[in-house]
């Protein structure tokens, strides 16, 4: 059985639900850690006074035994605080489709004349439940010594530059920055900007970098289109609230190189293959080569803003302007938490169908296997 995930509940409903399927037994699980990844999703600059309000009083309803895995499914539920603050019903303008939402498409796709059965599902209040499983799938990760780490590479016309800087700077910086940008003078400007956005009643994309760190070559297959790893974490990612664009590597800038300078060299060196750049992002071919996994992720600015957009009104036909609620001015930040937990939730599905395992003995026991096999055919 391959591993999965099902999520259910709405923005301002009860609860959201999650349900975990396939980890083996054994893997210690510390309600902690699931809310400090919460916490960090809640925190960052640039969002609205809803992230205030949650607490995400996260709840582990089953699938556990001792504070460890029994193999069974994972029940989570995360109560919304929201729903006392603004209703299902609230607001007058539930028949007005704000363009860049989901809301015109859902109501023509499901029929319905009026915007919050469509939006109440299509929020990104849903990403947190992607980090509570994605922060499950972390601690399955760092019992193999793999680690994802997520942070701002820009926020409107502010680029952050990392590129001297090393994995473990990277974490720490960005893990300080409420910007989550390990580059401290761009993050100054990141929330200069922010500010400038919400004073002028705009609000402003950017973009994330993840990089997952301590995979062995061979995670993800070749042999057909669904198994890629590329694949698979370009079409996780995109399916984000926001993000317009995925890249793998260098791939937004490879594609100007020429040939040879687009790819990365090889060299074998006690037992393992070394290579002077990382060009590819750590795949190839579909599968990991053992340099660390970096994606990124693209986002626009997020539609509400306190400046309106021209709309239409589904009960008169009549013109309008798109209402406005309280809302984020820039998610920039709080994507490099959520992109972080989507990375490692694909990297685990690819991981368990390479090692399998019914207890995380056997899951270990089969990784030892592999890198033991893997150094003996580079070592001659
Ligand atoms: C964490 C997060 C928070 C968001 N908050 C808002 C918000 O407050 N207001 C808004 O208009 N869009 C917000 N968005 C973006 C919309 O959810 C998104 O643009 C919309 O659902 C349409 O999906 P698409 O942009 O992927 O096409 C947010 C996105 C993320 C990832």
């Amino acid at each position: 059985m391959a591993i999965r995930f099902l999520t259910a509940g709405d923005s301002h409903g009860e609860a959201l639900v999650g349900i975990v399927e396939g980890l083996p037994a054994g893997l210690a699980l510390d309600v902690r850690a699931i809310q400090r990844d919460l916490a960090r999703r809640r925190m960052s600059y640039g969002r609205s006074s809803r992230q205030k309000i949650e607490q995400d009083e996260v709840a582990l309803l089953g699938g556990l035994w001792k504070g460890k895995t029994t193999g069974a499914p994972i029940a989570i539920t995360l109560p919304n605080r929201a729903r006392t603050v603004q209703g299902k019903d609230g607001g007058g303008l539930e028949t007005v489709p704000r363009p860049g939402h989901a809301d015109f498409a859902g109501m023509m796709k499901y029929g319905f004349d009026e915007v919050p059965p469509v939006s109440e599902r299509a929020s990104a209040r849903s990403t947190a439940m992607r980090v509570a499983i994605g922060a499950i799938a972390k601690a399955f990760l760092d019992e193999l010594g793999v680690h994802a780490i997520g942070h701002v590479k820009s926020i409107g016309a502010v680029s952050a530059d990392t590129s001297d800087l090393s994995l473990a700077r990277i974490r720490q910086r960005a893990g300080r920055s409420p910007v989550y940008c390990a580059d401290a003078r761009a993050a100054k400007r990141m929330m200069a900007e922010i500010q400038r956005g919400r004073r002028e009643g705009n609000s402003l994309g950017g973009s994330v970098e993840v990089i997952v760190t301590g995979l062995f070559p061979g995670i993800g297959s070749h042999v057909e289109w669904d198994r890629k790893l590329d694949g698979r974490l370009a079409g996780a990612m995109m399916s984000i609230q926001s993000v317009k664009a995925v890249e793998i590597g260098d791939g937004l800038s490879t594609f100007r190189a020429r040939g040879i300078d687009a790819h990365d060299a090889m060299q074998v060196k006690r037992g393992r293959v070394l290579r002077p750049s990382n060009h590819a992002g750590g795949i190839e071919g579909g599968m990991s080569n053992g340099e660390p996994v970096v994606v990124r992720i693209y986002s626009k600015p997020i539609p509400t803003a306190p400046r309106r957009a021209q709309t239409f009104d589904f009960a008169t036909l009549a013109p309008t302007e798109s209402p406005y609620v309280r809302s984020d001015i820039c998610v920039v930040p709080v994507l490099a938490v959520i992109a972080e937990a989507v990375a490692a939730w694909e990297i685990l599905a690819a991981m368990m169908e390479k090692l399998g395992g019914d207890h995380m003995r056997d899951t270990l026991a089969a990784r030892d296997r592999v890198l033991a096999e893997q150094s003996r055919r580079l070592t001659k």
